[in-house]
């Protein structure tokens, strides 16, 4: 397989490298600390087109590939996983949901204000009791006259009171159970709808995570995403391409804690010479390095399959899973080159070790990705 970099790659990378480091650098400490949310520079990645990467120019996004999308989300989540995950839910599960399935009146409607930035937008699934059981949604919307009537509540959702258009998916058809599924596009502001209380999270800490309450909200019919009953295939086919975007998003916080265990392990001396001397470190970043190089080759491969119009649910989910588990472990041994240095804020790799986390979680836990890749390999 050839992962050769256009020239237009390699500017994006660059890119997005440079605005890491000169924008979300600064302050990302006392983000993670006070739970802020990166209000500021997520505007200011808007501005440059990083919140809506693969959107047409058509409609007010950059017209790019996968791989220009994968590239920018490593950058960004090297320094900043708080604003990767807002960068990642708005491209992928929000912008690319509504693009691909979304009608004409829908897309020209919400997707410029989206792919620019101007609004943001949040991808509610998971419920108090539907998380990796995503077919049993509780909450309900129900047609009446012209419009559906929306009840019930949604967990731990990204963006969940900085966002301005929400894709919430919700049962119609209880008897039909996941062919009665639909997805809907929610406004803020609109009657019954209330935003609970802001998550203290581990990590991602500058992330707005909040658990969403409809209560007789009414929606337009026109605000249903494709045919009646499309919502769970709808859920899932955006939630394929949103694993790359986590893997990305994985490869990113692990190449992050690496390079800064290695550039520590240059200058700490220990035992009379620097630590990176000690075949115990040297080892441990020659182990740090490969599994990311292998994340790499597994995320440019899924982001590749979908650029190609091949089927990317088997190589998104792989990558994944084998992303995940290499923040956590990378991320780990990264806090342990460090010694007691590692267990201190301005080290940054303590963050990384607690954003790393949830990299196994959302967007489906790394079981969920292994049901998803046997079930593949199984039916070959
Ligand atoms: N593309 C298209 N259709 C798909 C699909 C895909 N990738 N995956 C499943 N389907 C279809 C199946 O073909 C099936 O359709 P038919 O009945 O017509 O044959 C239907 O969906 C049901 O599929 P399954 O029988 O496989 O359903 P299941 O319940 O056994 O398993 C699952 C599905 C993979 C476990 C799924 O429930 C799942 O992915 N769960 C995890 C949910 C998840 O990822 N949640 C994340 C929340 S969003 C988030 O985290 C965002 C954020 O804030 C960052």
């Amino acid at each position: 397989m050839d992962f050769k970099l256009t020239e237009e790659h390699i500017m994006i990378r660059d890119a997005a490298r440079d605005f890491a480091k000169n924008e979300l650098l600064p302050g990302v400490i006392e983000r993670d600390e006070k739970q802020e949310f990166p209000k500021e520079q997520i505007k200011k990645m808007g501005e440059l087109g990083f919140l809506g990467m693969m959107v047409s120019p058509e409609y007010g996004g950059g017209g790019m590939d996968t791989v220009s999308y994968v590239l920018a989300m490593e950058e960004i989540s090297k320094i900043d996983a708080s604003a990767s995950v807002v960068m990642s839910v708005n491209n992928s599960l929000v912008c690319w949901g509504i693009e691909k399935f979304g009608n004409e009146e829908q897309k020209q409607k919400y997707l410029p204000k989206l792919a620019t930035g101007e609004s943001i937008g949040a991808f509610c699934l998971s419920e108090p009791e539907a998380g990796s059981d995503a077919t049993s949604q509780r909450t309900t919307a129900i047609e009446k006259d012209d419009h559906y009537l929306l009840n019930g509540t949604k967990n731990w959702i990204t963006n969940g009171s900085t966002a301005d258009y929400y894709i919430v998916i919700a049962q119609t058809h209880p008897e039909k159970k996941h062919k009665g599924i639909n997805a809907f596009i929610i406004e803020k502001g609109w009657k019954g709808f209330e935003i609970g209380p802001k998550e203290q999270k581990l990590g991602i800490r500058g992330s707005d995570t909040h658990s969403l309450n409809f209560n007789d909200v009414k929606v337009p019919k026109e605000n249903r995403i494709g045919e009646d009953g499309f919502g769970f295939k709808f859920a899932m086919k955006t939630l394929s391409g949103g694993r790359i975007g986590i893997a990305a998003q994985a490869l990113g916080i692990a190449a992050g804690a690496y390079e800064l265990a290695k550039e520590y392990s240059k200058v700490r001396k220990a035992f009379g010479t620097e630590i990176m001397n000690h075949q115990a470190i040297a080892f441990k970043l020659a182990d740090m390095h490969t599994s990311i190089e292998a994340s790499r080759h597994l995320v440019m491969k899924a982001a590749c399959d979908k650029d190609n119009g091949e089927n990317y649910d088997l190589s998104g989910a792989m990558a994944k899973l084998f992303a995940s588990k290499t923040a956590m472990d990378v991320t780990v041994e990264a806090v342990q080159v460090h010694g007691g240095n590692g267990y201190v804020k301005e080290y940054h790799v303590e963050r990384l070790m607690r954003d790393a986390k949830i990299t196994q979680i959302y967007e489906g836990t790394s079981e969920i990705q292994k049901i998803v890749i046997s079930r593949s390999i199984l039916r070959d």
